[in-house]
């Protein structure tokens, strides 16, 4: 296999990240995927750094045995506390991760007031804060963190009642904060946009998704390394550490489309 026709690596703690996947896909529509989903395993956001570290780099020596020529940390409590790690693990290979992307989305617009929204990892890590004013340090950051969000992605329910309910809980922090931004901080959130819209009710601010700008940065790296597979269209595997219940119909809201083959795998 030549080096351009090698896949690139796209994890997450679950399945999530297939909302990465999505729009990596459409921005790239050559390039061979392989996903990784730590099912048996998710979440991640509630827990420690270090474990949360190890499951990362098994997750990367798995994608590492299969050649990848790119990493695409698709999940942001990883990208907050083994972005470094991974990248140590990977050596020359690059690694792009949804922190860094949502970020240089937001600065894409002017803004004063950012709200962050999160797992508890990720807003206790203060990873955005810092990305955030590494740009500018004059933007005032409220963050919240939302560990109920994730278990009612993985279940689908992201518009019935308690998804409301649970949205208008952890947002009632932004109320009256004049946010002009809401950066989605976890790669699960982006299939509450519509429910979250409605709960913040001010078009005015501008919902922030990471899936599109990290697309963006790994099509522009891999163009910059002269590796963009420029063969026929491109092919997608999907791996999971478990089965979730109604896997087939969740994978579908976060992708888009049905996934025929999904292989299970167990890691070391
Ligand atoms: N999609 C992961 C993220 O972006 C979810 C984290 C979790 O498993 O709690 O943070």
């Amino acid at each position: 296999m030549s080096k351009k026709s090698a896949p690139i690596g796209i994890f997450d703690s679950g399945i999530g990240g297939l909302t990465v996947v999505k729009a990596v896909r459409e921005a790239l529509p050559h390039e061979n995927i392989i996903y990784f989903g730590d099912t048996a395993r998710v979440p991640y956001g509630i827990k420690s750094e270090e474990t949360v570290r190890n499951y990362a780099l098994q997750i990367t020596n798995f994608l590492l045995e299969r050649n990848v020529k790119m990493i695409l940390i698709a999940c942001n409590t990883v990208s907050a506390s083994a972005k470094k790690e991974v990248q140590k693990a990977a050596g020359d290979i690059p690694v792009l991760d949804v922190i860094t992307a949502g970020t240089r989305a937001a600065m894409k617009h002017k803004h004063i007031h950012i709200g962050v929204i999160g797992t508890l990892a990720t807003v206790g890590s203060g990873a955005y804060e810092t990305a955030i004013r590494e740009y500018n340090g004059s933007i005032t950051i409220t963050s919240a963190a939302c560990p109920l969000l994730v278990p009612l992605a993985e279940e689908g329910w992201i518009d019935n009642d308690i998804a409301k309910q649970t949205l208008q809980t952890y947002l009632q922090k932004f109320e009256g904060s004049d946010i002009d931004s809401l950066i989605l901080g976890c790669t699960h959130y982006p299939l509450f946009k519509e429910t979250i819209k409605k709960v913040l009710h001010d078009p005015k601010i501008e919902i922030v998704d990471s899936a599109l700008s990290i697309a963006e940065m790994a099509k522009k790296e891999l163009d910059k390394l002269d590796l963009l597979n420029d063969e026929a269209a491109g092919r997608f595997e999907c791996y999971v550490s478990d089965r979730p219940q109604r896997f087939h119909e969740l994978a579908e809201r976060f992708l888009g489309h049905r996934i025929e083959d999904v292989e299970i795998v167990a890691l070391p």
